[in-house]
């Protein structure tokens, strides 16, 4: 920090000057420095500009177990990579004494750097300076590089540890505030945009990051909340600490505002790195292709007995799609929210994949409203960012229930069945075992186009199980015969043998085959392949209408 200047002219009015001017012949003599001087007076203020606020409050930085601005930059980005902007900008406020203090960069780093060579724009907030608020100042040089950043098709990532508005800027800094968020608006679909949050991010401040596509918290460090616990206690008389309120965990299991969560700074890093590797540059770009030597028509026999042969009996699902990926590499979004959907990143043949899959091990996979809402948001994603879908499905149905039907499952569920009708990245789907009902044609079915559909030999795909069906279509035959259960088991086992199989889709080619599950990844890779060059064109419109 150092005492704000009165005006530009104050630092030539120094002795420094009245010595140059004297030796320069005279009273009337221009002041002149030399090129030592000047360059001199670069150092200074770059100097100034790396500890804005001082030693001691970097110390206190780290005392709470946090890295600074500068340091979190650097760690994130290739080694030399990163061309600061704006380290010179200071705020303009008089107001409550900030006239006397004066922080070069007002609080904020941007600029430009490369990930594993790709070009990124980035902010990170300084918390040492004024508690990381946002005032004007800070708000135009995270525009900028926002600007930036879509003008040159290149990923945007903010690093957020923020009292938020600066309280001093008052209006100013809420305008600043709307100035982001309508940029992250324009920018979403057209730049990937990922939110790191290191500290606290409270009030309006939370609306930037919900807006990006991608939120990644910090145990212990981070915290998102509108309204603190202060007020939440004289509101509504709730205790509640920040952690419990608004930490890394109650984000990522509660609200489903977190998609990942780190264990700490260098942990936050590396899953930044690698989110990062699975997306594209831009919406007219595809993401990176990595060499693979993980054979796409590797067999994977374990999967052929996965599926146990009581309907009811559960299974894990990530072994399916860790079977399928390449090297077994999974990045899931979300992993502890709406359990019984799974989504994430992975690669075939050196592609990167979206996946989307019932999980059986959690509610029987089945639909509700928080899973329809975690995979309608991932499908869009991977569609506004051409990565193609792929898609396991294994999903009794709708969970049924007034809670479900209260809460708008109608509207939510639509979400999911939007999301895929409108996606026309390659779509590839694969039913290991139940595709039941609504949500059968929910969950990328042939209907709303996908492109390549399988089963498993185990796949059962109907209206909806036999006991429900026996029970509706043969409930006077069964409440008519003298031995109920043993005319139900009969009816059951009819009805499964009829109708609880692959084959009625597959007569209709709503499937396009039935495979062995061991040649999953094999028909997956050769699919991607063979919609390498999809190509679908929709009527203009302004844009539709998902059922939000
Ligand atoms: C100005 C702020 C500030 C703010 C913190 N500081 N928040 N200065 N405006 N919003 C300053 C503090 O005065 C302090 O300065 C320094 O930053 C560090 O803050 P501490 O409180 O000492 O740190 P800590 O104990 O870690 O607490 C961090 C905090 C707390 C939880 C963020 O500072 C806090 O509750 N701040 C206020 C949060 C808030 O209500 N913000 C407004 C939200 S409304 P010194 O000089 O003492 O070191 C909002 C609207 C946006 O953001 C709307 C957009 C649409």
């Amino acid at each position: 920090m150092s005492a704000r200047p009165r005006s530009p002219w104050s630092e030539r009015s120094s002795a420094s000057h009245a010595t140059r001017a004297g030796r320069n012949g005279g009273e009337n003599a221009l002041p002149v420095r030399t090129h030592e001087e000047k360059y001199a007076e670069l150092a200074r203020k770059r100097a100034l500009s790396e500890a804005p606020a001082g030693h001691e409050a970097i110390e206190k930085q780290h005392a709470r177990g946090k890295r600074t601005a500068r340091e979190r930059i650097a760690s994130l980005v290739d080694d030399g990579s990163f061309t600061e902007l704006d380290r010179f900008v200071v705020h303009r406020t008089n107001a409550f004494g900030l006239d006397e203090k004066e922080f070069l960069g007002d609080g904020v780093i941007t600029g430009r750097a490369t990930i594993d060579g790709r070009q990124v724009f980035l902010f990170s907030q300084d918390f040492t300076v004024l508690g990381g608020s946002l005032g004007e100042a800070f708000a135009e040089k995270i525009c900028k590089v926002m600007d930036l950043a879509v003008r040159t098709g290149s990923p945007m990532i903010g690093i957020n540890d923020s009292g938020g508005a600066r309280i001093q800027e008052g209006v100013v800094s809420l305008g600043g505030y709307a100035e982001i968020f309508w940029r992250n608006v324009q920018a979403s679909g057209v730049i990937p945009q990922l939110s790191l949050i290191a500290g606290p991010c409270a009030g309006g401040a939370v609306y930037s990051p919900a807006i990006t596509d991608f939120i990644l918290m910090t145990e212990q460090i981070s915290q998102m909340f509108i309204t603190g616990p202060e007020i939440i206690k004289t509101v509504t008389g709730e205790d509640v600490s920040f952690e419990e309120l608004g930490g890394a965990m109650t984000h990522a299991s509660k609200s489903g505002v977190a998609h990942v969560v780190a264990a700490d700074e260098d942990d936050l890093v590396a899953q930044t790195k690698a989110l990062f590797s699975y997306v594209p540059q831009n919406n007219l770009e595809d993401a990176p292709r990595f060499a693979c030597d993980d054979d796409p028509q590797r067999e994977i026999p374990e999967l052929d007995d996965l599926v146990p042969d009581s309907p009811n009996k559960p299974y894990d699902m990530h072994a399916v799609i860790e079977g399928v990926l390449d090297f077994g590499d999974f990045f899931e979004i979300q992993p502890h929210y709406a359990q019984n959907i799974i989504v994430g990143f992975g690669r075939v043949n050196g592609r990167s994949v979206g996946v989307v899959a019932n999980q059986p091990n959690v509610l029987a996979g089945v639909l509700d409203i928080k899973s329809s809402i975690k995979a309608a948001r991932f499908v869009r994603f991977c569609d506004a960012f051409n990565i193609p879908l792929v898609t396991f499905v294994d999903v009794p149905g709708f969970l049924p229930g007034t809670e479900q039907e209260y809460g708008g499952i109608i509207l939510h569920g639509a979400k999911l069945l939007y999301a895929y009708a409108e996606a026309t990245v390659p779509k590839i789907t694969v039913i290991t075992r139940k595709a039941y009902g609504g949500a059968y044609d929910v969950m990328a079915s042939k209907h709303i186009r996908a492109d390549v559909n399988v089963a498993w030999p185990t796949a059962e795909i109907a209206v909806m199980g036999a006991e429900g069906a026996v029970k509706v279509i043969n409930r006077r035959e069964i409440n008519a015969a003298r031995d109920k259960d043993a005319k139900m088991k009969e009816l059951i086992d009819e009805y499964t043998e009829r109708f609880a199989n692959p084959y009625i889709a597959a007569q209709y080619g709503y499937v396009d085959d039935v495979i062995e599950a061991h040649r999953t990844r094999a028909v997956i890779a050769n699919a991607l392949d063979m919609l390498e060059n999809k190509r679908v064109e929709r009527p203009k419109r302004k844009h539709g209408n998902i059922p939000l």
